[in-house]
């Protein structure tokens, strides 16, 4: 069941998405024996980030809500991470910046460790960073076409579904010179405590993750396939093989999964094994499962 992906060989079209488990080598190296495809870091910037006051993450009722606001070390210090990492599946690092020349400081430091990179361009709660560059297509399509010009690796684009056109932010990603696109990242969203009146997030709003987010991922990778020529990565709400099924079935060609490692840490095993059987009873290929729903609408 392996796939390949721009340019990348992947045992399995399962990825572990940033933001779980991917903070340090050691975690990443876990992941990967835990039967993830490729594994992504954490989002990595030029300096290191507390986040915000806690509560930083919910568990609400169908999914999550977290506003942890970047945290992160600086790629400085994350190198002695990467080192860490023995690369036993392929390893895609994440970046946020405030602008092209952020991201590119980030990845020309990290270039050596990753064999792709993802641009966190869709960070929901964070001022100055996805929350507002992610959503004008110049921006996003700057900041890929700047991004391309000064590394090699291929680079995934990770968008934002709050917006109100998708499609034109992956366009723009596509014309920047990404290889790919990664649709989704969380939610905007809110909880409130109605015995105090306080907020439930220490930041306010926060993004929403999880299985109440799949009909939207899944919207967002039908709408962008039907305007794309470069690959897409479906991600939000996976939690199992028949998931993953409506999303390559959208078109996407790849997954991440996320929030589903809170319940369960097996399931990268258990969703490739439930798919490898799926597709063989059916006498199926990979290529087959991709995009046909579109195919059976145009009968
Ligand atoms: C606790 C938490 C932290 C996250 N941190 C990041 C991050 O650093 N960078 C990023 O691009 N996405 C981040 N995400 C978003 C996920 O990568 C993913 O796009 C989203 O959770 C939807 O997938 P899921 O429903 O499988 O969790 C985070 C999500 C969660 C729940």
């Amino acid at each position: 069941m392996g796939i390949k992906i721009s340019g990348i060989e992947l045992e399995n079209p399962l990825i572990l998405a940033s933001g779980i488990l991917g903070t340090t080598g050691s975690s990443l190296n876990r992941v990967a024996r835990m039967g993830a495809g490729a594994v992504v870091s954490k989002s990595i910037g030029v300096e290191s980030r507390e986040g915000y006051k806690g509560p930083v993450l919910l568990k609400v009722d169908c999914g999550f809500l977290n506003a942890l606001g970047l945290p992160n070390p600086s790629y400085k210090n994350f190198i002695e991470e990467l080192k860490d990492f023995d690369g036993y599946c392929p390893l895609i690092i994440s970046v946020f910046g405030s602008s092209s020349s952020e991201f590119v400081e980030v990845a020309e430091d990290l270039e050596e460790y990753a064999d792709a990179f993802e641009l966190n361009l869709s960070c929901p709660h964070v001022e100055g960073y996805g929350m507002e560059i992610g959503r004008d297509p110049i921006f996003v399509e700057d900041i890929t076409r700047e991004f391309k010009r000064s590394i090699s690796r291929p680079t995934w684009v990770k968008l934002t579904p709050n917006v109100e056109a998708i499609t034109e932010i992956g366009l723009a990603a596509e014309k920047g010179g990404a290889d790919a696109v990664v649709a989704i990242n969380t939610v905007k969203g809110l909880r409130i405590d109605v015995e105090s009146g306080y907020p439930l997030l220490g930041n306010v709003y926060g993004g929403l993750s999880g299985k109440a987010i799949k009909p939207i991922g899944l919207a967002a990778v039908y709408s962008l396939y039907k305007k794309l020529k470069i690959p897409i990565i479906g991600v939000g709400g996976i939690e199992d093989y028949r998931d993953v099924l409506e999303y390559l079935m959208a078109g996407a060609r790849c997954v991440e999964i996320g929030s589903a490692l809170y319940y369960d840490l097996e399931i990268f095993k258990e969703i490739d094994s439930d798919l490898k059987r799926h597709l063989e009873e059916n006498s199926l290929e990979m290529e087959d499962i991709i995009g046909l729903a579109h195919r059976k609408r145009k009968r």
